[in-house]
């Protein structure tokens, strides 16, 4: 890696002199645990989830955070009951036509990585309006992870590198990780800072692999519906609060 990312300060709730990632990406798991804890269905869990996502992008654009990265559907999800994929469609399709007005005032952009096209007509639709509807905003980036594996997107990545080495158009001894790096969904955005995941699980599940390669990683307890504005505002304090090395011996500055 060749720079750190320049340290941030927030537009609010942190306080001068402390440091705000510039980018924060959220695996947000525990929904249908949450939802059976209290006798609800998982929908009701996944509900609940999106409500949560709504307060998550407030407390990041309140906190000054430039990039909000969240994994709203895997690729392996794909292997939950048909039931479960249309309710997690259902709800994304009615909170996007919900919330572009939310997202238009509060200056969010909205970006997609993964293959949403996976999902039916009608959710492609609104997906692609919100994303044409809020590209000039420029408050906060929400990246939806849609569809979205870690390991196919570097395979894309090798793929068109090797494609283009094969018609002379890149000479493969002068692929570094940079030429990579641009080929990835996120080429265009700050270098992943805080990786955060709810629920007590300890792995990244195919979730940006090369991005988090120098990521600070947070594993909290909390069930992803119960992550309020106060659990996204101590994950910052938690983040602040650490030295980050980048491989080297001092703290990044
Ligand atoms: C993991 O909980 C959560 C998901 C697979 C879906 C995440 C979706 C949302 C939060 C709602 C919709 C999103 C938007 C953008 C409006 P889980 O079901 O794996 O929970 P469990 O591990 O407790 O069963």
């Amino acid at each position: 890696m060749t720079s750190a990312p320049a340290p941030s300060e927030g537009a609010a709730g942190l306080g001068s002199g402390n440091r705000v990632p510039r980018h924060v990406a959220i695996i947000m798991d525990g929904n249908g645990r949450w939802a059976k804890q209290r006798g609800l269905p998982r929908a009701a869990g996944h509900r609940a989830g999106a409500e949560a996502v709504r307060r998550a992008l407030q407390a990041a654009a309140d906190h000054g955070v430039e990039v909000l990265t969240i994994y709203a559907f895997s690729s392996e999800n794909w292997r939950r009951s048909s039931e479960e994929i249309a309710d997690l469609t259902a709800l994304m399709r009615f909170y996007l036509e919900r919330e572009l007005k939310t997202l238009e005032k509060e200056q969010v952009r909205l970006r997609l990585i993964g293959d949403h096209s996976a999902f039916g007509g009608e959710l492609v639709e609104r997906l692609e309006k919100a994303v044409e509807r809020t590209a000039s905003n420029d408050r906060l980036t929400l990246v939806i992870a849609l569809s979205y594996g870690s390991r196919a997107e570097i395979t894309a990545a090798a793929r068109r590198l090797a494609a283009k080495a094969a018609v002379g158009e890149v000479d493969p001894d002068t692929i570094d990780e940079a030429a990579i790096g641009a080929e990835l969904q996120t080429a265009d955005l700050p270098e992943l800072d805080l990786l955060i995941r709810t629920s007590g699980e300890v792995r990244l599940s195919n979730f940006l692999l090369w991005q988090a390669a120098y990521a600070e990683l947070l594993f909290v307890d909390t069930l992803w519906p119960d992550f309020d504005e106060e659990a996204f505002s101590d994950a910052l304090k938690v983040y602040a609060a650490r030295e980050r090395r980048f491989g080297g011996r001092g703290p990044a500055v």
